[in-house]
């Protein structure tokens, strides 16, 4: 896979989005240049800016063209102060998340630094788990309606789209990885003491899989459980497979023990078909455009959307040269430097060209 031509597109969208996704593009074309690798960046001008200028959101011919000519998609934020609704944000995040089935939202959460690590009498090492969001169903699919809206009698359904495929393939893709990557367990995070159809589903196929992983351990924990578990102790915790929403919760949760959501990376991968890439954070409008966006969840985004293209050997440099920055201070203010996005991002690709 990694010899052929490949096409990233690119999607800065919103907000620090923009101031990102920049240094994330720099990067690319750094590796493209230093390694010699053939692939080619698409960029597309998609977000509140496009929206509000001319209505356009996530048109057909773009997510043609990007399922269809492209391998994987360098994603930055959606959210703008100007488009309350985010009507904008869900058709493109969604369009690309629904439209291209991603249904594996990979999200580890490692800690990279003892420096970074909030648990008082914990280290770096102490944090180093995975989680499995499910990303094409649950409460997400917009399935539901109002009713009597703005009236005292008003009824709002959002409807929890549970399916055997999708909830059994998320399963799968955390034990894969579980054996692939000498994790011994795997847990589900779920809600079926409460939640006793959707969950209820959730549970007895987790248990179902794992009975064709015997090397790995499967247990059961309830999401409310685990929060508290995770703050007290991360160790016992390797591989998390849940739901879309808690996937999205459990995450920003994670992303604390990172040294905030400047750290936090993750893939919405279909494995072998066109994924996204795209840091866990948002558009954080009061950063926007002011040179103080943590870059570095956009370079470990960059590492697994090189993986993802066959260029296996870059993800783990770029998690050291992330370690590094963090470690000799070559970051942004959020995770204790005194660096602007822009300096860091040459820093990072400085010691590319270096190495
Ligand atoms: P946020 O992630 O934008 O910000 C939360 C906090 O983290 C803020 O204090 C922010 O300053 C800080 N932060 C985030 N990224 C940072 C970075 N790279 N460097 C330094 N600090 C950083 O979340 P929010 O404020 O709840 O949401 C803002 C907008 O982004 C909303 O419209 C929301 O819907 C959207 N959003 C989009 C995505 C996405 O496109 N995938 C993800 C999350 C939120
Ligand atoms: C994320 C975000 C999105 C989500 C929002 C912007 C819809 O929080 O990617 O983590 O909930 O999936
Ligand atoms: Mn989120």
């Amino acid at each position: 896979m990694a010899k052929e031509r490949k096409r990233i597109a690119v999607i800065p969208g919103d907000g620090i989005g923009n101031d990102v996704v920049r240094e994330g593009v720099k990067l690319l074309e750094t590796l493209k240049e230093v390694r010699g690798y053939p692939y080619e960046l698409t960029h597309y001008d998609l977000g509140a800016e496009r929206y509000l200028r001319d209505g356009t959101t996530f048109p057909e011919e773009v997510a043609a063209a990007i399922r269809d000519d492209h391998d994987a998609v360098l994603l930055g934020a959606l959210g703008d102060p100007r488009v309350p609704d985010m009507s904008h944000a869900r058709d493109i995040l969604f369009g690309l998340r629904f439209g291209l089935d991603l249904y594996c939202n990979l999200r580890p959460v490692q800690c990279l630094s003892d420096r970074l690590m909030p648990l008082k009498g914990r280290t770096a090492k102490d944090c180093d788990f995975v989680v499995f969001r499910e990303n094409t169903e649950g409460i997400y699919t917009g399935i539901g309606g109002q009713f009597k809206k703005g009236t005292p009698d008003e009824v709002a359904i959002q409807e929890s789209i549970n399916t055997r495929k999708g909830v059994e393939r998320i399963i799968r893709a955390a034990f894969e990885y579980a054996v692939a990557h000498g994790r011994k367990t795997v847990h589900l995070a779920d809600k079926s003491n409460a939640m006793r159809h959707g969950h209820e589903l959730w549970y007895r196929c987790f248990f179902e899989v794992a009975e064709e992983y015997s090397g790995i351990e499967a247990k059961h924990v309830y999401v409310d459980a685990l929060c508290f578990y995770l703050i007290e102790d991360p160790r016992p915790f390797e591989v998390i497979v849940t739901c879309n929403l808690f996937g999205d919760i459990i995450t920003d949760l994670g992303a604390a023990f990172q040294g905030g959501l400047g750290m936090a990376s993750s893939a919405n991968l279909r494995p072998g078909e066109v994924s996204m890439f795209e840091p866990v954070h948002g558009s954080a409008p009061p950063l926007a455009g002011k040179d103080v966006a943590n870059p570095l969840a956009t370079v470990l985004t960059v590492g697994m959307l090189l993986t993802h293209l066959g260029y296996t050997d870059e993800e783990p440099r770029l998690i050291e040269l992330v370690r590094r920055a963090v470690d000799e201070g070559k970051c942004t203010k959020d995770v204790g430097g005194d660096l602007g996005t822009r300096a860091v991002g040459d820093w990072i690709c400085a010691q590319v060209r270096a190495s």
